[in-house]
């Protein structure tokens, strides 16, 4: 039963973002609201800022910080509330979906003058994949943005999913007014300031009080836009939230610690607890007794001195316990943990027991792979983790004859990191490495070099996506690698991959091959 009770107290989301929306500020109010950090300014920005992209050694000191801030965890209220960080620069965006699958709901934070843009339409496809329960913050509302209505549409539209304010703006930018909290009938005027939490008025939205504080113009303007919330929206439906399908709007300006406290209120409130999660082999609760937990991201210590990585296991069901031996699938061995760590904003701590939802730190030197499940003996296989088609790719060489196998090793190792994706080209037995972003072919050869002592080139292969293909057809599959036979790879288990040189090339195989599926991402 205890169990039980600290399993329905924790809450543990990640905020997305496109780069510069705010995530950081938001995360450093909530940990504020927290106690973790008693001024803001604390937290330092994990985004590898654009100029560093040069200089490796800058942005390995900036991806050390994002070790340690990984995974936030604080108390608020009742609960117990675990932040997964997700990178900031959106070449490790694949390190962003990973961290999706450990969560057990969303925060999307949206710049109020942007709208939606690239990066967070991909993000919550993601989450759309799995029905992950998503809040919207609209951010910025102290600078000129977008008309809230407007807004609202483009968010359904864009990110296709139904939504519900639950506050609402009175003005923008520096004519920003503050919030109405529709929830809860209260009124919320804005101070801009980065320490304070300002102060809340309980006003009915037909009181003269309410023409008092904000002016009978804004104050008429606010109730005909109540109204018309009112008629188009209809009111929030938690189990609509919890499938997925309809998400909360608030407004705010994270800097200014507005609207920050009544998300985090309402947050806790209906967010959910950790749910179940599907194995290959069953469907496990997360109240049940007996531990299981997967790894979904594996973090290097960079630094040639301290060559360590942490392995990060979301814990699925039951109570971890340090030094209790748990038994890794996959290689079939028994592991006990002496040091597991859990983190708090800017310390790591030893942990000896934790809970399902909670992430923990295992020490690892390549026990793991992104995916292992860890058991107390049963024979459980977490649903891997989806990869999506890479958006670059390169050859991947040797550049020193004389440390082919260090190559080897290294390139291994990175990809059970899940730093990228290898195919093998089944016509010329060449390996392509396939990324989202440029900085990751940088990551991968600095590291080859300096974990591996191994140095590698890269050479140009033109190519659009990678498709995951399978069909019923045996015969036209068989046909249709036969034709593409140069373009042909297999992925790391072994599964078919075409490699499709251009959009219209794709387009055409799709019209030629009727009877085989083409995947953008490895789960379906
Ligand atoms: P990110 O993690 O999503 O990339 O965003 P981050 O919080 O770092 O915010 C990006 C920029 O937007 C920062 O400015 C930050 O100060 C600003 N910002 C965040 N929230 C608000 C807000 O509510 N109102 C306004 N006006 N600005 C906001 P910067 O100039 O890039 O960095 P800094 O010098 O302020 O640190």
């Amino acid at each position: 039963m205890a169990n039980q009770n600290e399993i329905s107290r924790r809450r543990t989301f990640a905020i997305i973002a496109h780069p510069d929306a705010g995530k950081t500020s938001l995360t450093e109010k909530l940990l504020l609201f927290g106690g973790q950090i008693q001024v803001a300014g604390a937290v330092k920005s994990n985004k590898i800022k654009k100029t560093a992209t040069s200089d490796w050694m800058e942005i390995e000191k900036q991806r050390g910080i994002s070790v340690t801030t990984s995974v936030m965890e604080f108390d608020y209220l009742d609960y117990k509330i675990n932040i997964l960080d997700t990178p900031g620069h959106q070449d490790f965006a694949e390190d962003t979906y990973r961290t999706l699958t450990a969560v057990d709901s969303v925060i999307i934070v949206v710049d109020g003058a942007k709208g939606v843009e690239t990066q967070t339409r991909k993000l919550m496809e993601v989450c759309r994949m799995r029905n992950t329960p998503v809040i919207i913050f609209v951010n910025k509302m102290d600078r000129e943005g977008k008309d809230p209505f407007d807004l609202l549409d483009e968010l359904e539209e864009e990110l296709m999913i139904k939504v519900r304010p639950l506050t609402w703006p009175i003005e923008q930018g520096m004519r920003f007014k503050g919030v109405y909290n529709i929830y809860e009938n209260k009124l919320d005027l804005f101070q801009p300031s980065k320490q304070i939490v300002t102060e809340k008025i309980e006003v009915d939205i037909n009181s003269e009080e309410l023409d008092n504080q904000i002016g009978t113009h804004l104050a008429d303007k606010l109730r005909n836009d109540l109204e018309l919330i009112e008629g188009v929206y209809p009111e929030l439906d938690q189990t609509e939230y919890l499938e997925g399908h309809t998400a909360p709007v608030f407004f705010g300006s994270a800097l200014n610690n507005f609207g920050v406290q009544e998300l985090l209120n309402c947050f806790v409130q209906i967010a959910p607890s950790p749910r179940p999660i599907e194995a290959v082999e069953r469907e496990v609760e997360p109240e049940e007794p007996k531990f299981t937990g997967f790894i979904f991201k594996i973090t290097a210590n960079i630094d040639p001195n301290h060559r360590s990585c942490v392995a990060f296991c979301k814990i699925c069901s039951g109570k971890f316990t340090r030094n209790a031996p748990y038994f890794h699938v996959r290689n079939g061995k028994s592991i006990r943990f002496s040091s597991p760590t859990q983190f708090m904003a800017q310390r790591k701590t030893t942990v000896d027991e934790a809970y399902a939802g909670d992430i923990i730190g295992l020490p690892d030197n390549g026990t793991f792979k992104i995916g292992d499940t860890l058991t107390e003996g049963e024979l459980l296989h977490f649903r891997g983790l989806p990869s999506f088609s890479p958006e670059m790719f390169k050859y991947i060489e040797n550049a020193d004859p004389m440390k082919q196998k260090q190559l080897a090793k290294g390139i291994d190792q990175l990809m059970d990191e899940g730093v990228a994706q290898l195919f093998v080209n089944q016509f010329n037995g060449r390996k392509i490495i396939g990324t989202v972003g440029q900085l990751q072919f940088e990551v991968i050869q600095y590291r080859l070099l300096n974990e591996y002592n191994a140095s590698c080139r890269w050479e140009p292969v033109s190519l659009y996506k990678a498709c995951w293909i399978e069909s019923d057809d045996a015969a036209e599959l068989e046909a249709f690698k036969k034709r593409k036979y140069q373009y042909m790879a297999k992925d790391r288990d072994g599964r078919d991959v075409f490699l499709a040189d251009s959009s219209y090339v794709l387009q055409m195989a799709q019209m030629d091959f009727k009877n085989i599926r083409f995947h953008f991402s490895s789960e379906f």
